[in-house]
């Protein structure tokens, strides 16, 4: 659980960095989309450091999911017949987790299908990538759509808490116990779900806005 969470972490904030780019205009976006796909070419046949990614991630999605049904059933069953929680910020975004995770999961089939397939929910106007990428075009036409903005910023929220809480817990399940790292590390982690939500969740609303178009 702890492996493939940082795993995700370090996606995620490299994923951030990238849909900065939108700041910089459609060229730059789209440049950068288009250099996702060539990464380590002539070296590599094109996409295939995507293609590594895409089936790393994927299995690391299957593992921590079952990792987390895992854990939830061991501690039910540890729990016995004593089942009530113990109350606390911390005990009820822990218990917050499971429900979190698997919205967070459903999140990333719904945003493969909008931005990178153009499977359903994909605006009207969705371009495939190949042979040209239209990722700006893609993504102002999808966040256009106020319920669509909403969705992605709502997940953003729910993900930076999740990434919160899933950080904190990393250094226990390492083995690290020591009491300044750990208040490094959760500052840290606050860091990373803040940039999450200010980064990423700004992007949706400034499209709905007008500022990003
Ligand atoms: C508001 C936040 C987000 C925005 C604006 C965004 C934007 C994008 C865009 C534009 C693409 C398509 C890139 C292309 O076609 O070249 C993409 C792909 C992708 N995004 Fe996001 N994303 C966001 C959040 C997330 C989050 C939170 C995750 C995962 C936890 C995620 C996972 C992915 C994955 C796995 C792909 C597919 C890459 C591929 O296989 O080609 N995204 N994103």
């Amino acid at each position: 659980m702890a492996v493939t969470g940082l795993l995700f972490v370090g996606f995620v904030v490299v994923h951030l960095f990238g849909n900065l780019k939108v700041f910089a205009g459609a060229d730059a976006f789209d440049h950068y989309a288009a250099w996702l796909r060539e990464v380590g070419y002539p070296l590599l046949p094109k996409q295939s450091v995507l293609w590594a990614l895409r089936i790393v991630l994927g299995l690391s999605v299957l593992a921590h999911i079952g990792a987390a049904v895992t854990l939830w059933w061991r501690a039910r069953k540890a729990r016995g017949r004593h089942r009530r929680r113990l109350g606390g910020a911390e005990s009820q975004l822990a218990g917050f987790m499971l429900p979190g995770g698997l919205v967070i999961a459903l999140f990333i089939l719904f945003h493969l299908s909008d931005l990178t397939i153009g499977g359903p929910g994909a605006s009207a106007s969705f371009r495939h990538p190949d042979p040209n990428v239209h990722a700006y075009a893609n993504l102002v036409a999808s966040f256009s759509r106020p319920l669509v903005a909403c969705f992605y910023s709502a997940s953003m929220l729910l993900l930076a808490a999740h990434i919160f809480h899933g950080w904190r817990t990393l250094l226990q399940d390492f083995g690290a116990t020591g009491a300044r790292l750990r208040r490094v590390w959760v500052i840290l982690g606050g860091l990373i779900a803040l940039a999450v939500v200010a980064g990423n969740a700004s992007i949706p609303l400034l499209v709905l806005a007008g500022v990003i178009s």
